[in-house]
């Protein structure tokens, strides 16, 4: 009588069990590599605003601070928009008269907000305060890149969980004085392993990792 299973089919039940590991532990990989891929994460990419706002010539050109646009980064959760009245002021008549200004002046005849689109954002699982993090001395540019050089802003971050983490385990590296908290292309003055280490003590820094920080 022939052996019940021939020679050869311990090569093809070798070949299933690793095709079997490759399915179940490779598509999963796989799938959360992709999720977090720059392309699905839309991270790096320009996004097209109602007017061509470009944070180069207000910020570098005319040296105007992120906090008088993004008024409330330093008390509230959020950064804040600024409202169309924000931009009237600085700019002539004839450039206000303009045809890039079209939407400024229609959004201040109707009295209805610019409609910005929304560049970095969170899932809405996930916690995020402003104030805090300004206040401890996290730079903009840790989070943001560096805006001033963005002609349209981009997400500039993962904004995974691990990102977010690598921060928190660790908050000494990135700390900078709360002065310099929206300079770009900060420079620490001491290597940052001494200026960090104090300034996470000046400060009362701590390592946030509880689930509970961020999701609550
Ligand atoms: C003159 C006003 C003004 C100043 C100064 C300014 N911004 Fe903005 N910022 C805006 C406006 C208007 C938008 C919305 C349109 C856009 O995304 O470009 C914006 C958008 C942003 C966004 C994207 C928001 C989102 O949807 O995720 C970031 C990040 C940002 N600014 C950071 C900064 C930083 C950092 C500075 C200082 C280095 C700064 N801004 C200075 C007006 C300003
Ligand atoms: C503190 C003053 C100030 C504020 C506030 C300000 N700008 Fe400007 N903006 C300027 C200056 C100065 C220039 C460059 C010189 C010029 O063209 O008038 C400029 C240039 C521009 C340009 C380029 C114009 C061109 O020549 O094509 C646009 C568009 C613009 N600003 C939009 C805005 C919008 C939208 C806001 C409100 C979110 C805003 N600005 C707020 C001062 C300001
Ligand atoms: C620790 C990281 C971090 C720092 C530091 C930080 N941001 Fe943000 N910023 C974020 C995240 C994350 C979001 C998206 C929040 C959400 O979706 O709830 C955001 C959103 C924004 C927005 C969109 C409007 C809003 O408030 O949600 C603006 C404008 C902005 N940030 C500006 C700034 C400026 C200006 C500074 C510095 C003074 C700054 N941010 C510092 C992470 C940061
Ligand atoms: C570059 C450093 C850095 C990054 C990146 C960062 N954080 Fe933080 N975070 C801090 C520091 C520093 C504190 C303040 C710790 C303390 O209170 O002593 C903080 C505090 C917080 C708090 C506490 C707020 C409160 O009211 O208790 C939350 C929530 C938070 N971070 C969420 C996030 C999330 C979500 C992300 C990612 C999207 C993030 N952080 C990314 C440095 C960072
Ligand atoms: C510093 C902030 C922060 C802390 C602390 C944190 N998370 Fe998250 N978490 C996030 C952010 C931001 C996201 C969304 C982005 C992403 O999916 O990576 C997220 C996403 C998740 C998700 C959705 C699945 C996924 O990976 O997309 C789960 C589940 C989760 N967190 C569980 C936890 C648990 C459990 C802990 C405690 C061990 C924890 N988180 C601590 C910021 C945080």
């Amino acid at each position: 009588m022939p052996a019940l299973f021939p020679p050869w089919t311990n090569v093809v039940a070798r070949a299933s069990l690793i095709a079997a590991v490759v399915l179940v532990v490779g598509v999963p990989a796989a799938l959360m590599a992709w999720v977090r891929a720059p392309n699905a994460t839309r991270r790096y990419e320009p996004v097209a605003q109602p007017i061509a706002f470009d944070h180069r010539v207000h910020v570098v050109g005319e040296h105007i601070d992120c906090r008088y646009c993004h008024f409330s980064v330093e008390r509230s959760s959020t950064a804040g928009i600024p409202p169309t009245s924000t931009c009237v002021p600085c700019h002539s008549q004839t450039l206000l008269g303009s045809s890039t200004f079209a939407p400024v002046r229609r959004s201040m005849e109707a009295n209805t907000p610019l409609q910005w689109k929304r560049v970095t954002s969170l899932p809405g699982f996930v916690y995020f305060n402003h104030a805090i993090h300004v206040n401890k001395g996290v730079g903009c540019e840790s989070c943001h890149g560096r805006v001033d050089q963005m002609a349209t802003v981009y997400q500039a971050a993962p904004l995974t969980m691990g990102w977010c983490l690598s921060c928190h385990r660790y908050p000494a590296a990135f700390v900078r004085p709360r002065a310099e908290v929206t300079a770009m292309g900060y420079a620490p003055r001491q290597p940052q392993r001494v200026i960090g280490a104090r300034l996470v003590r000046e400060y009362h820094v701590r390592r946030l990792t509880n689930c509970t920080t961020c999701h609550r």
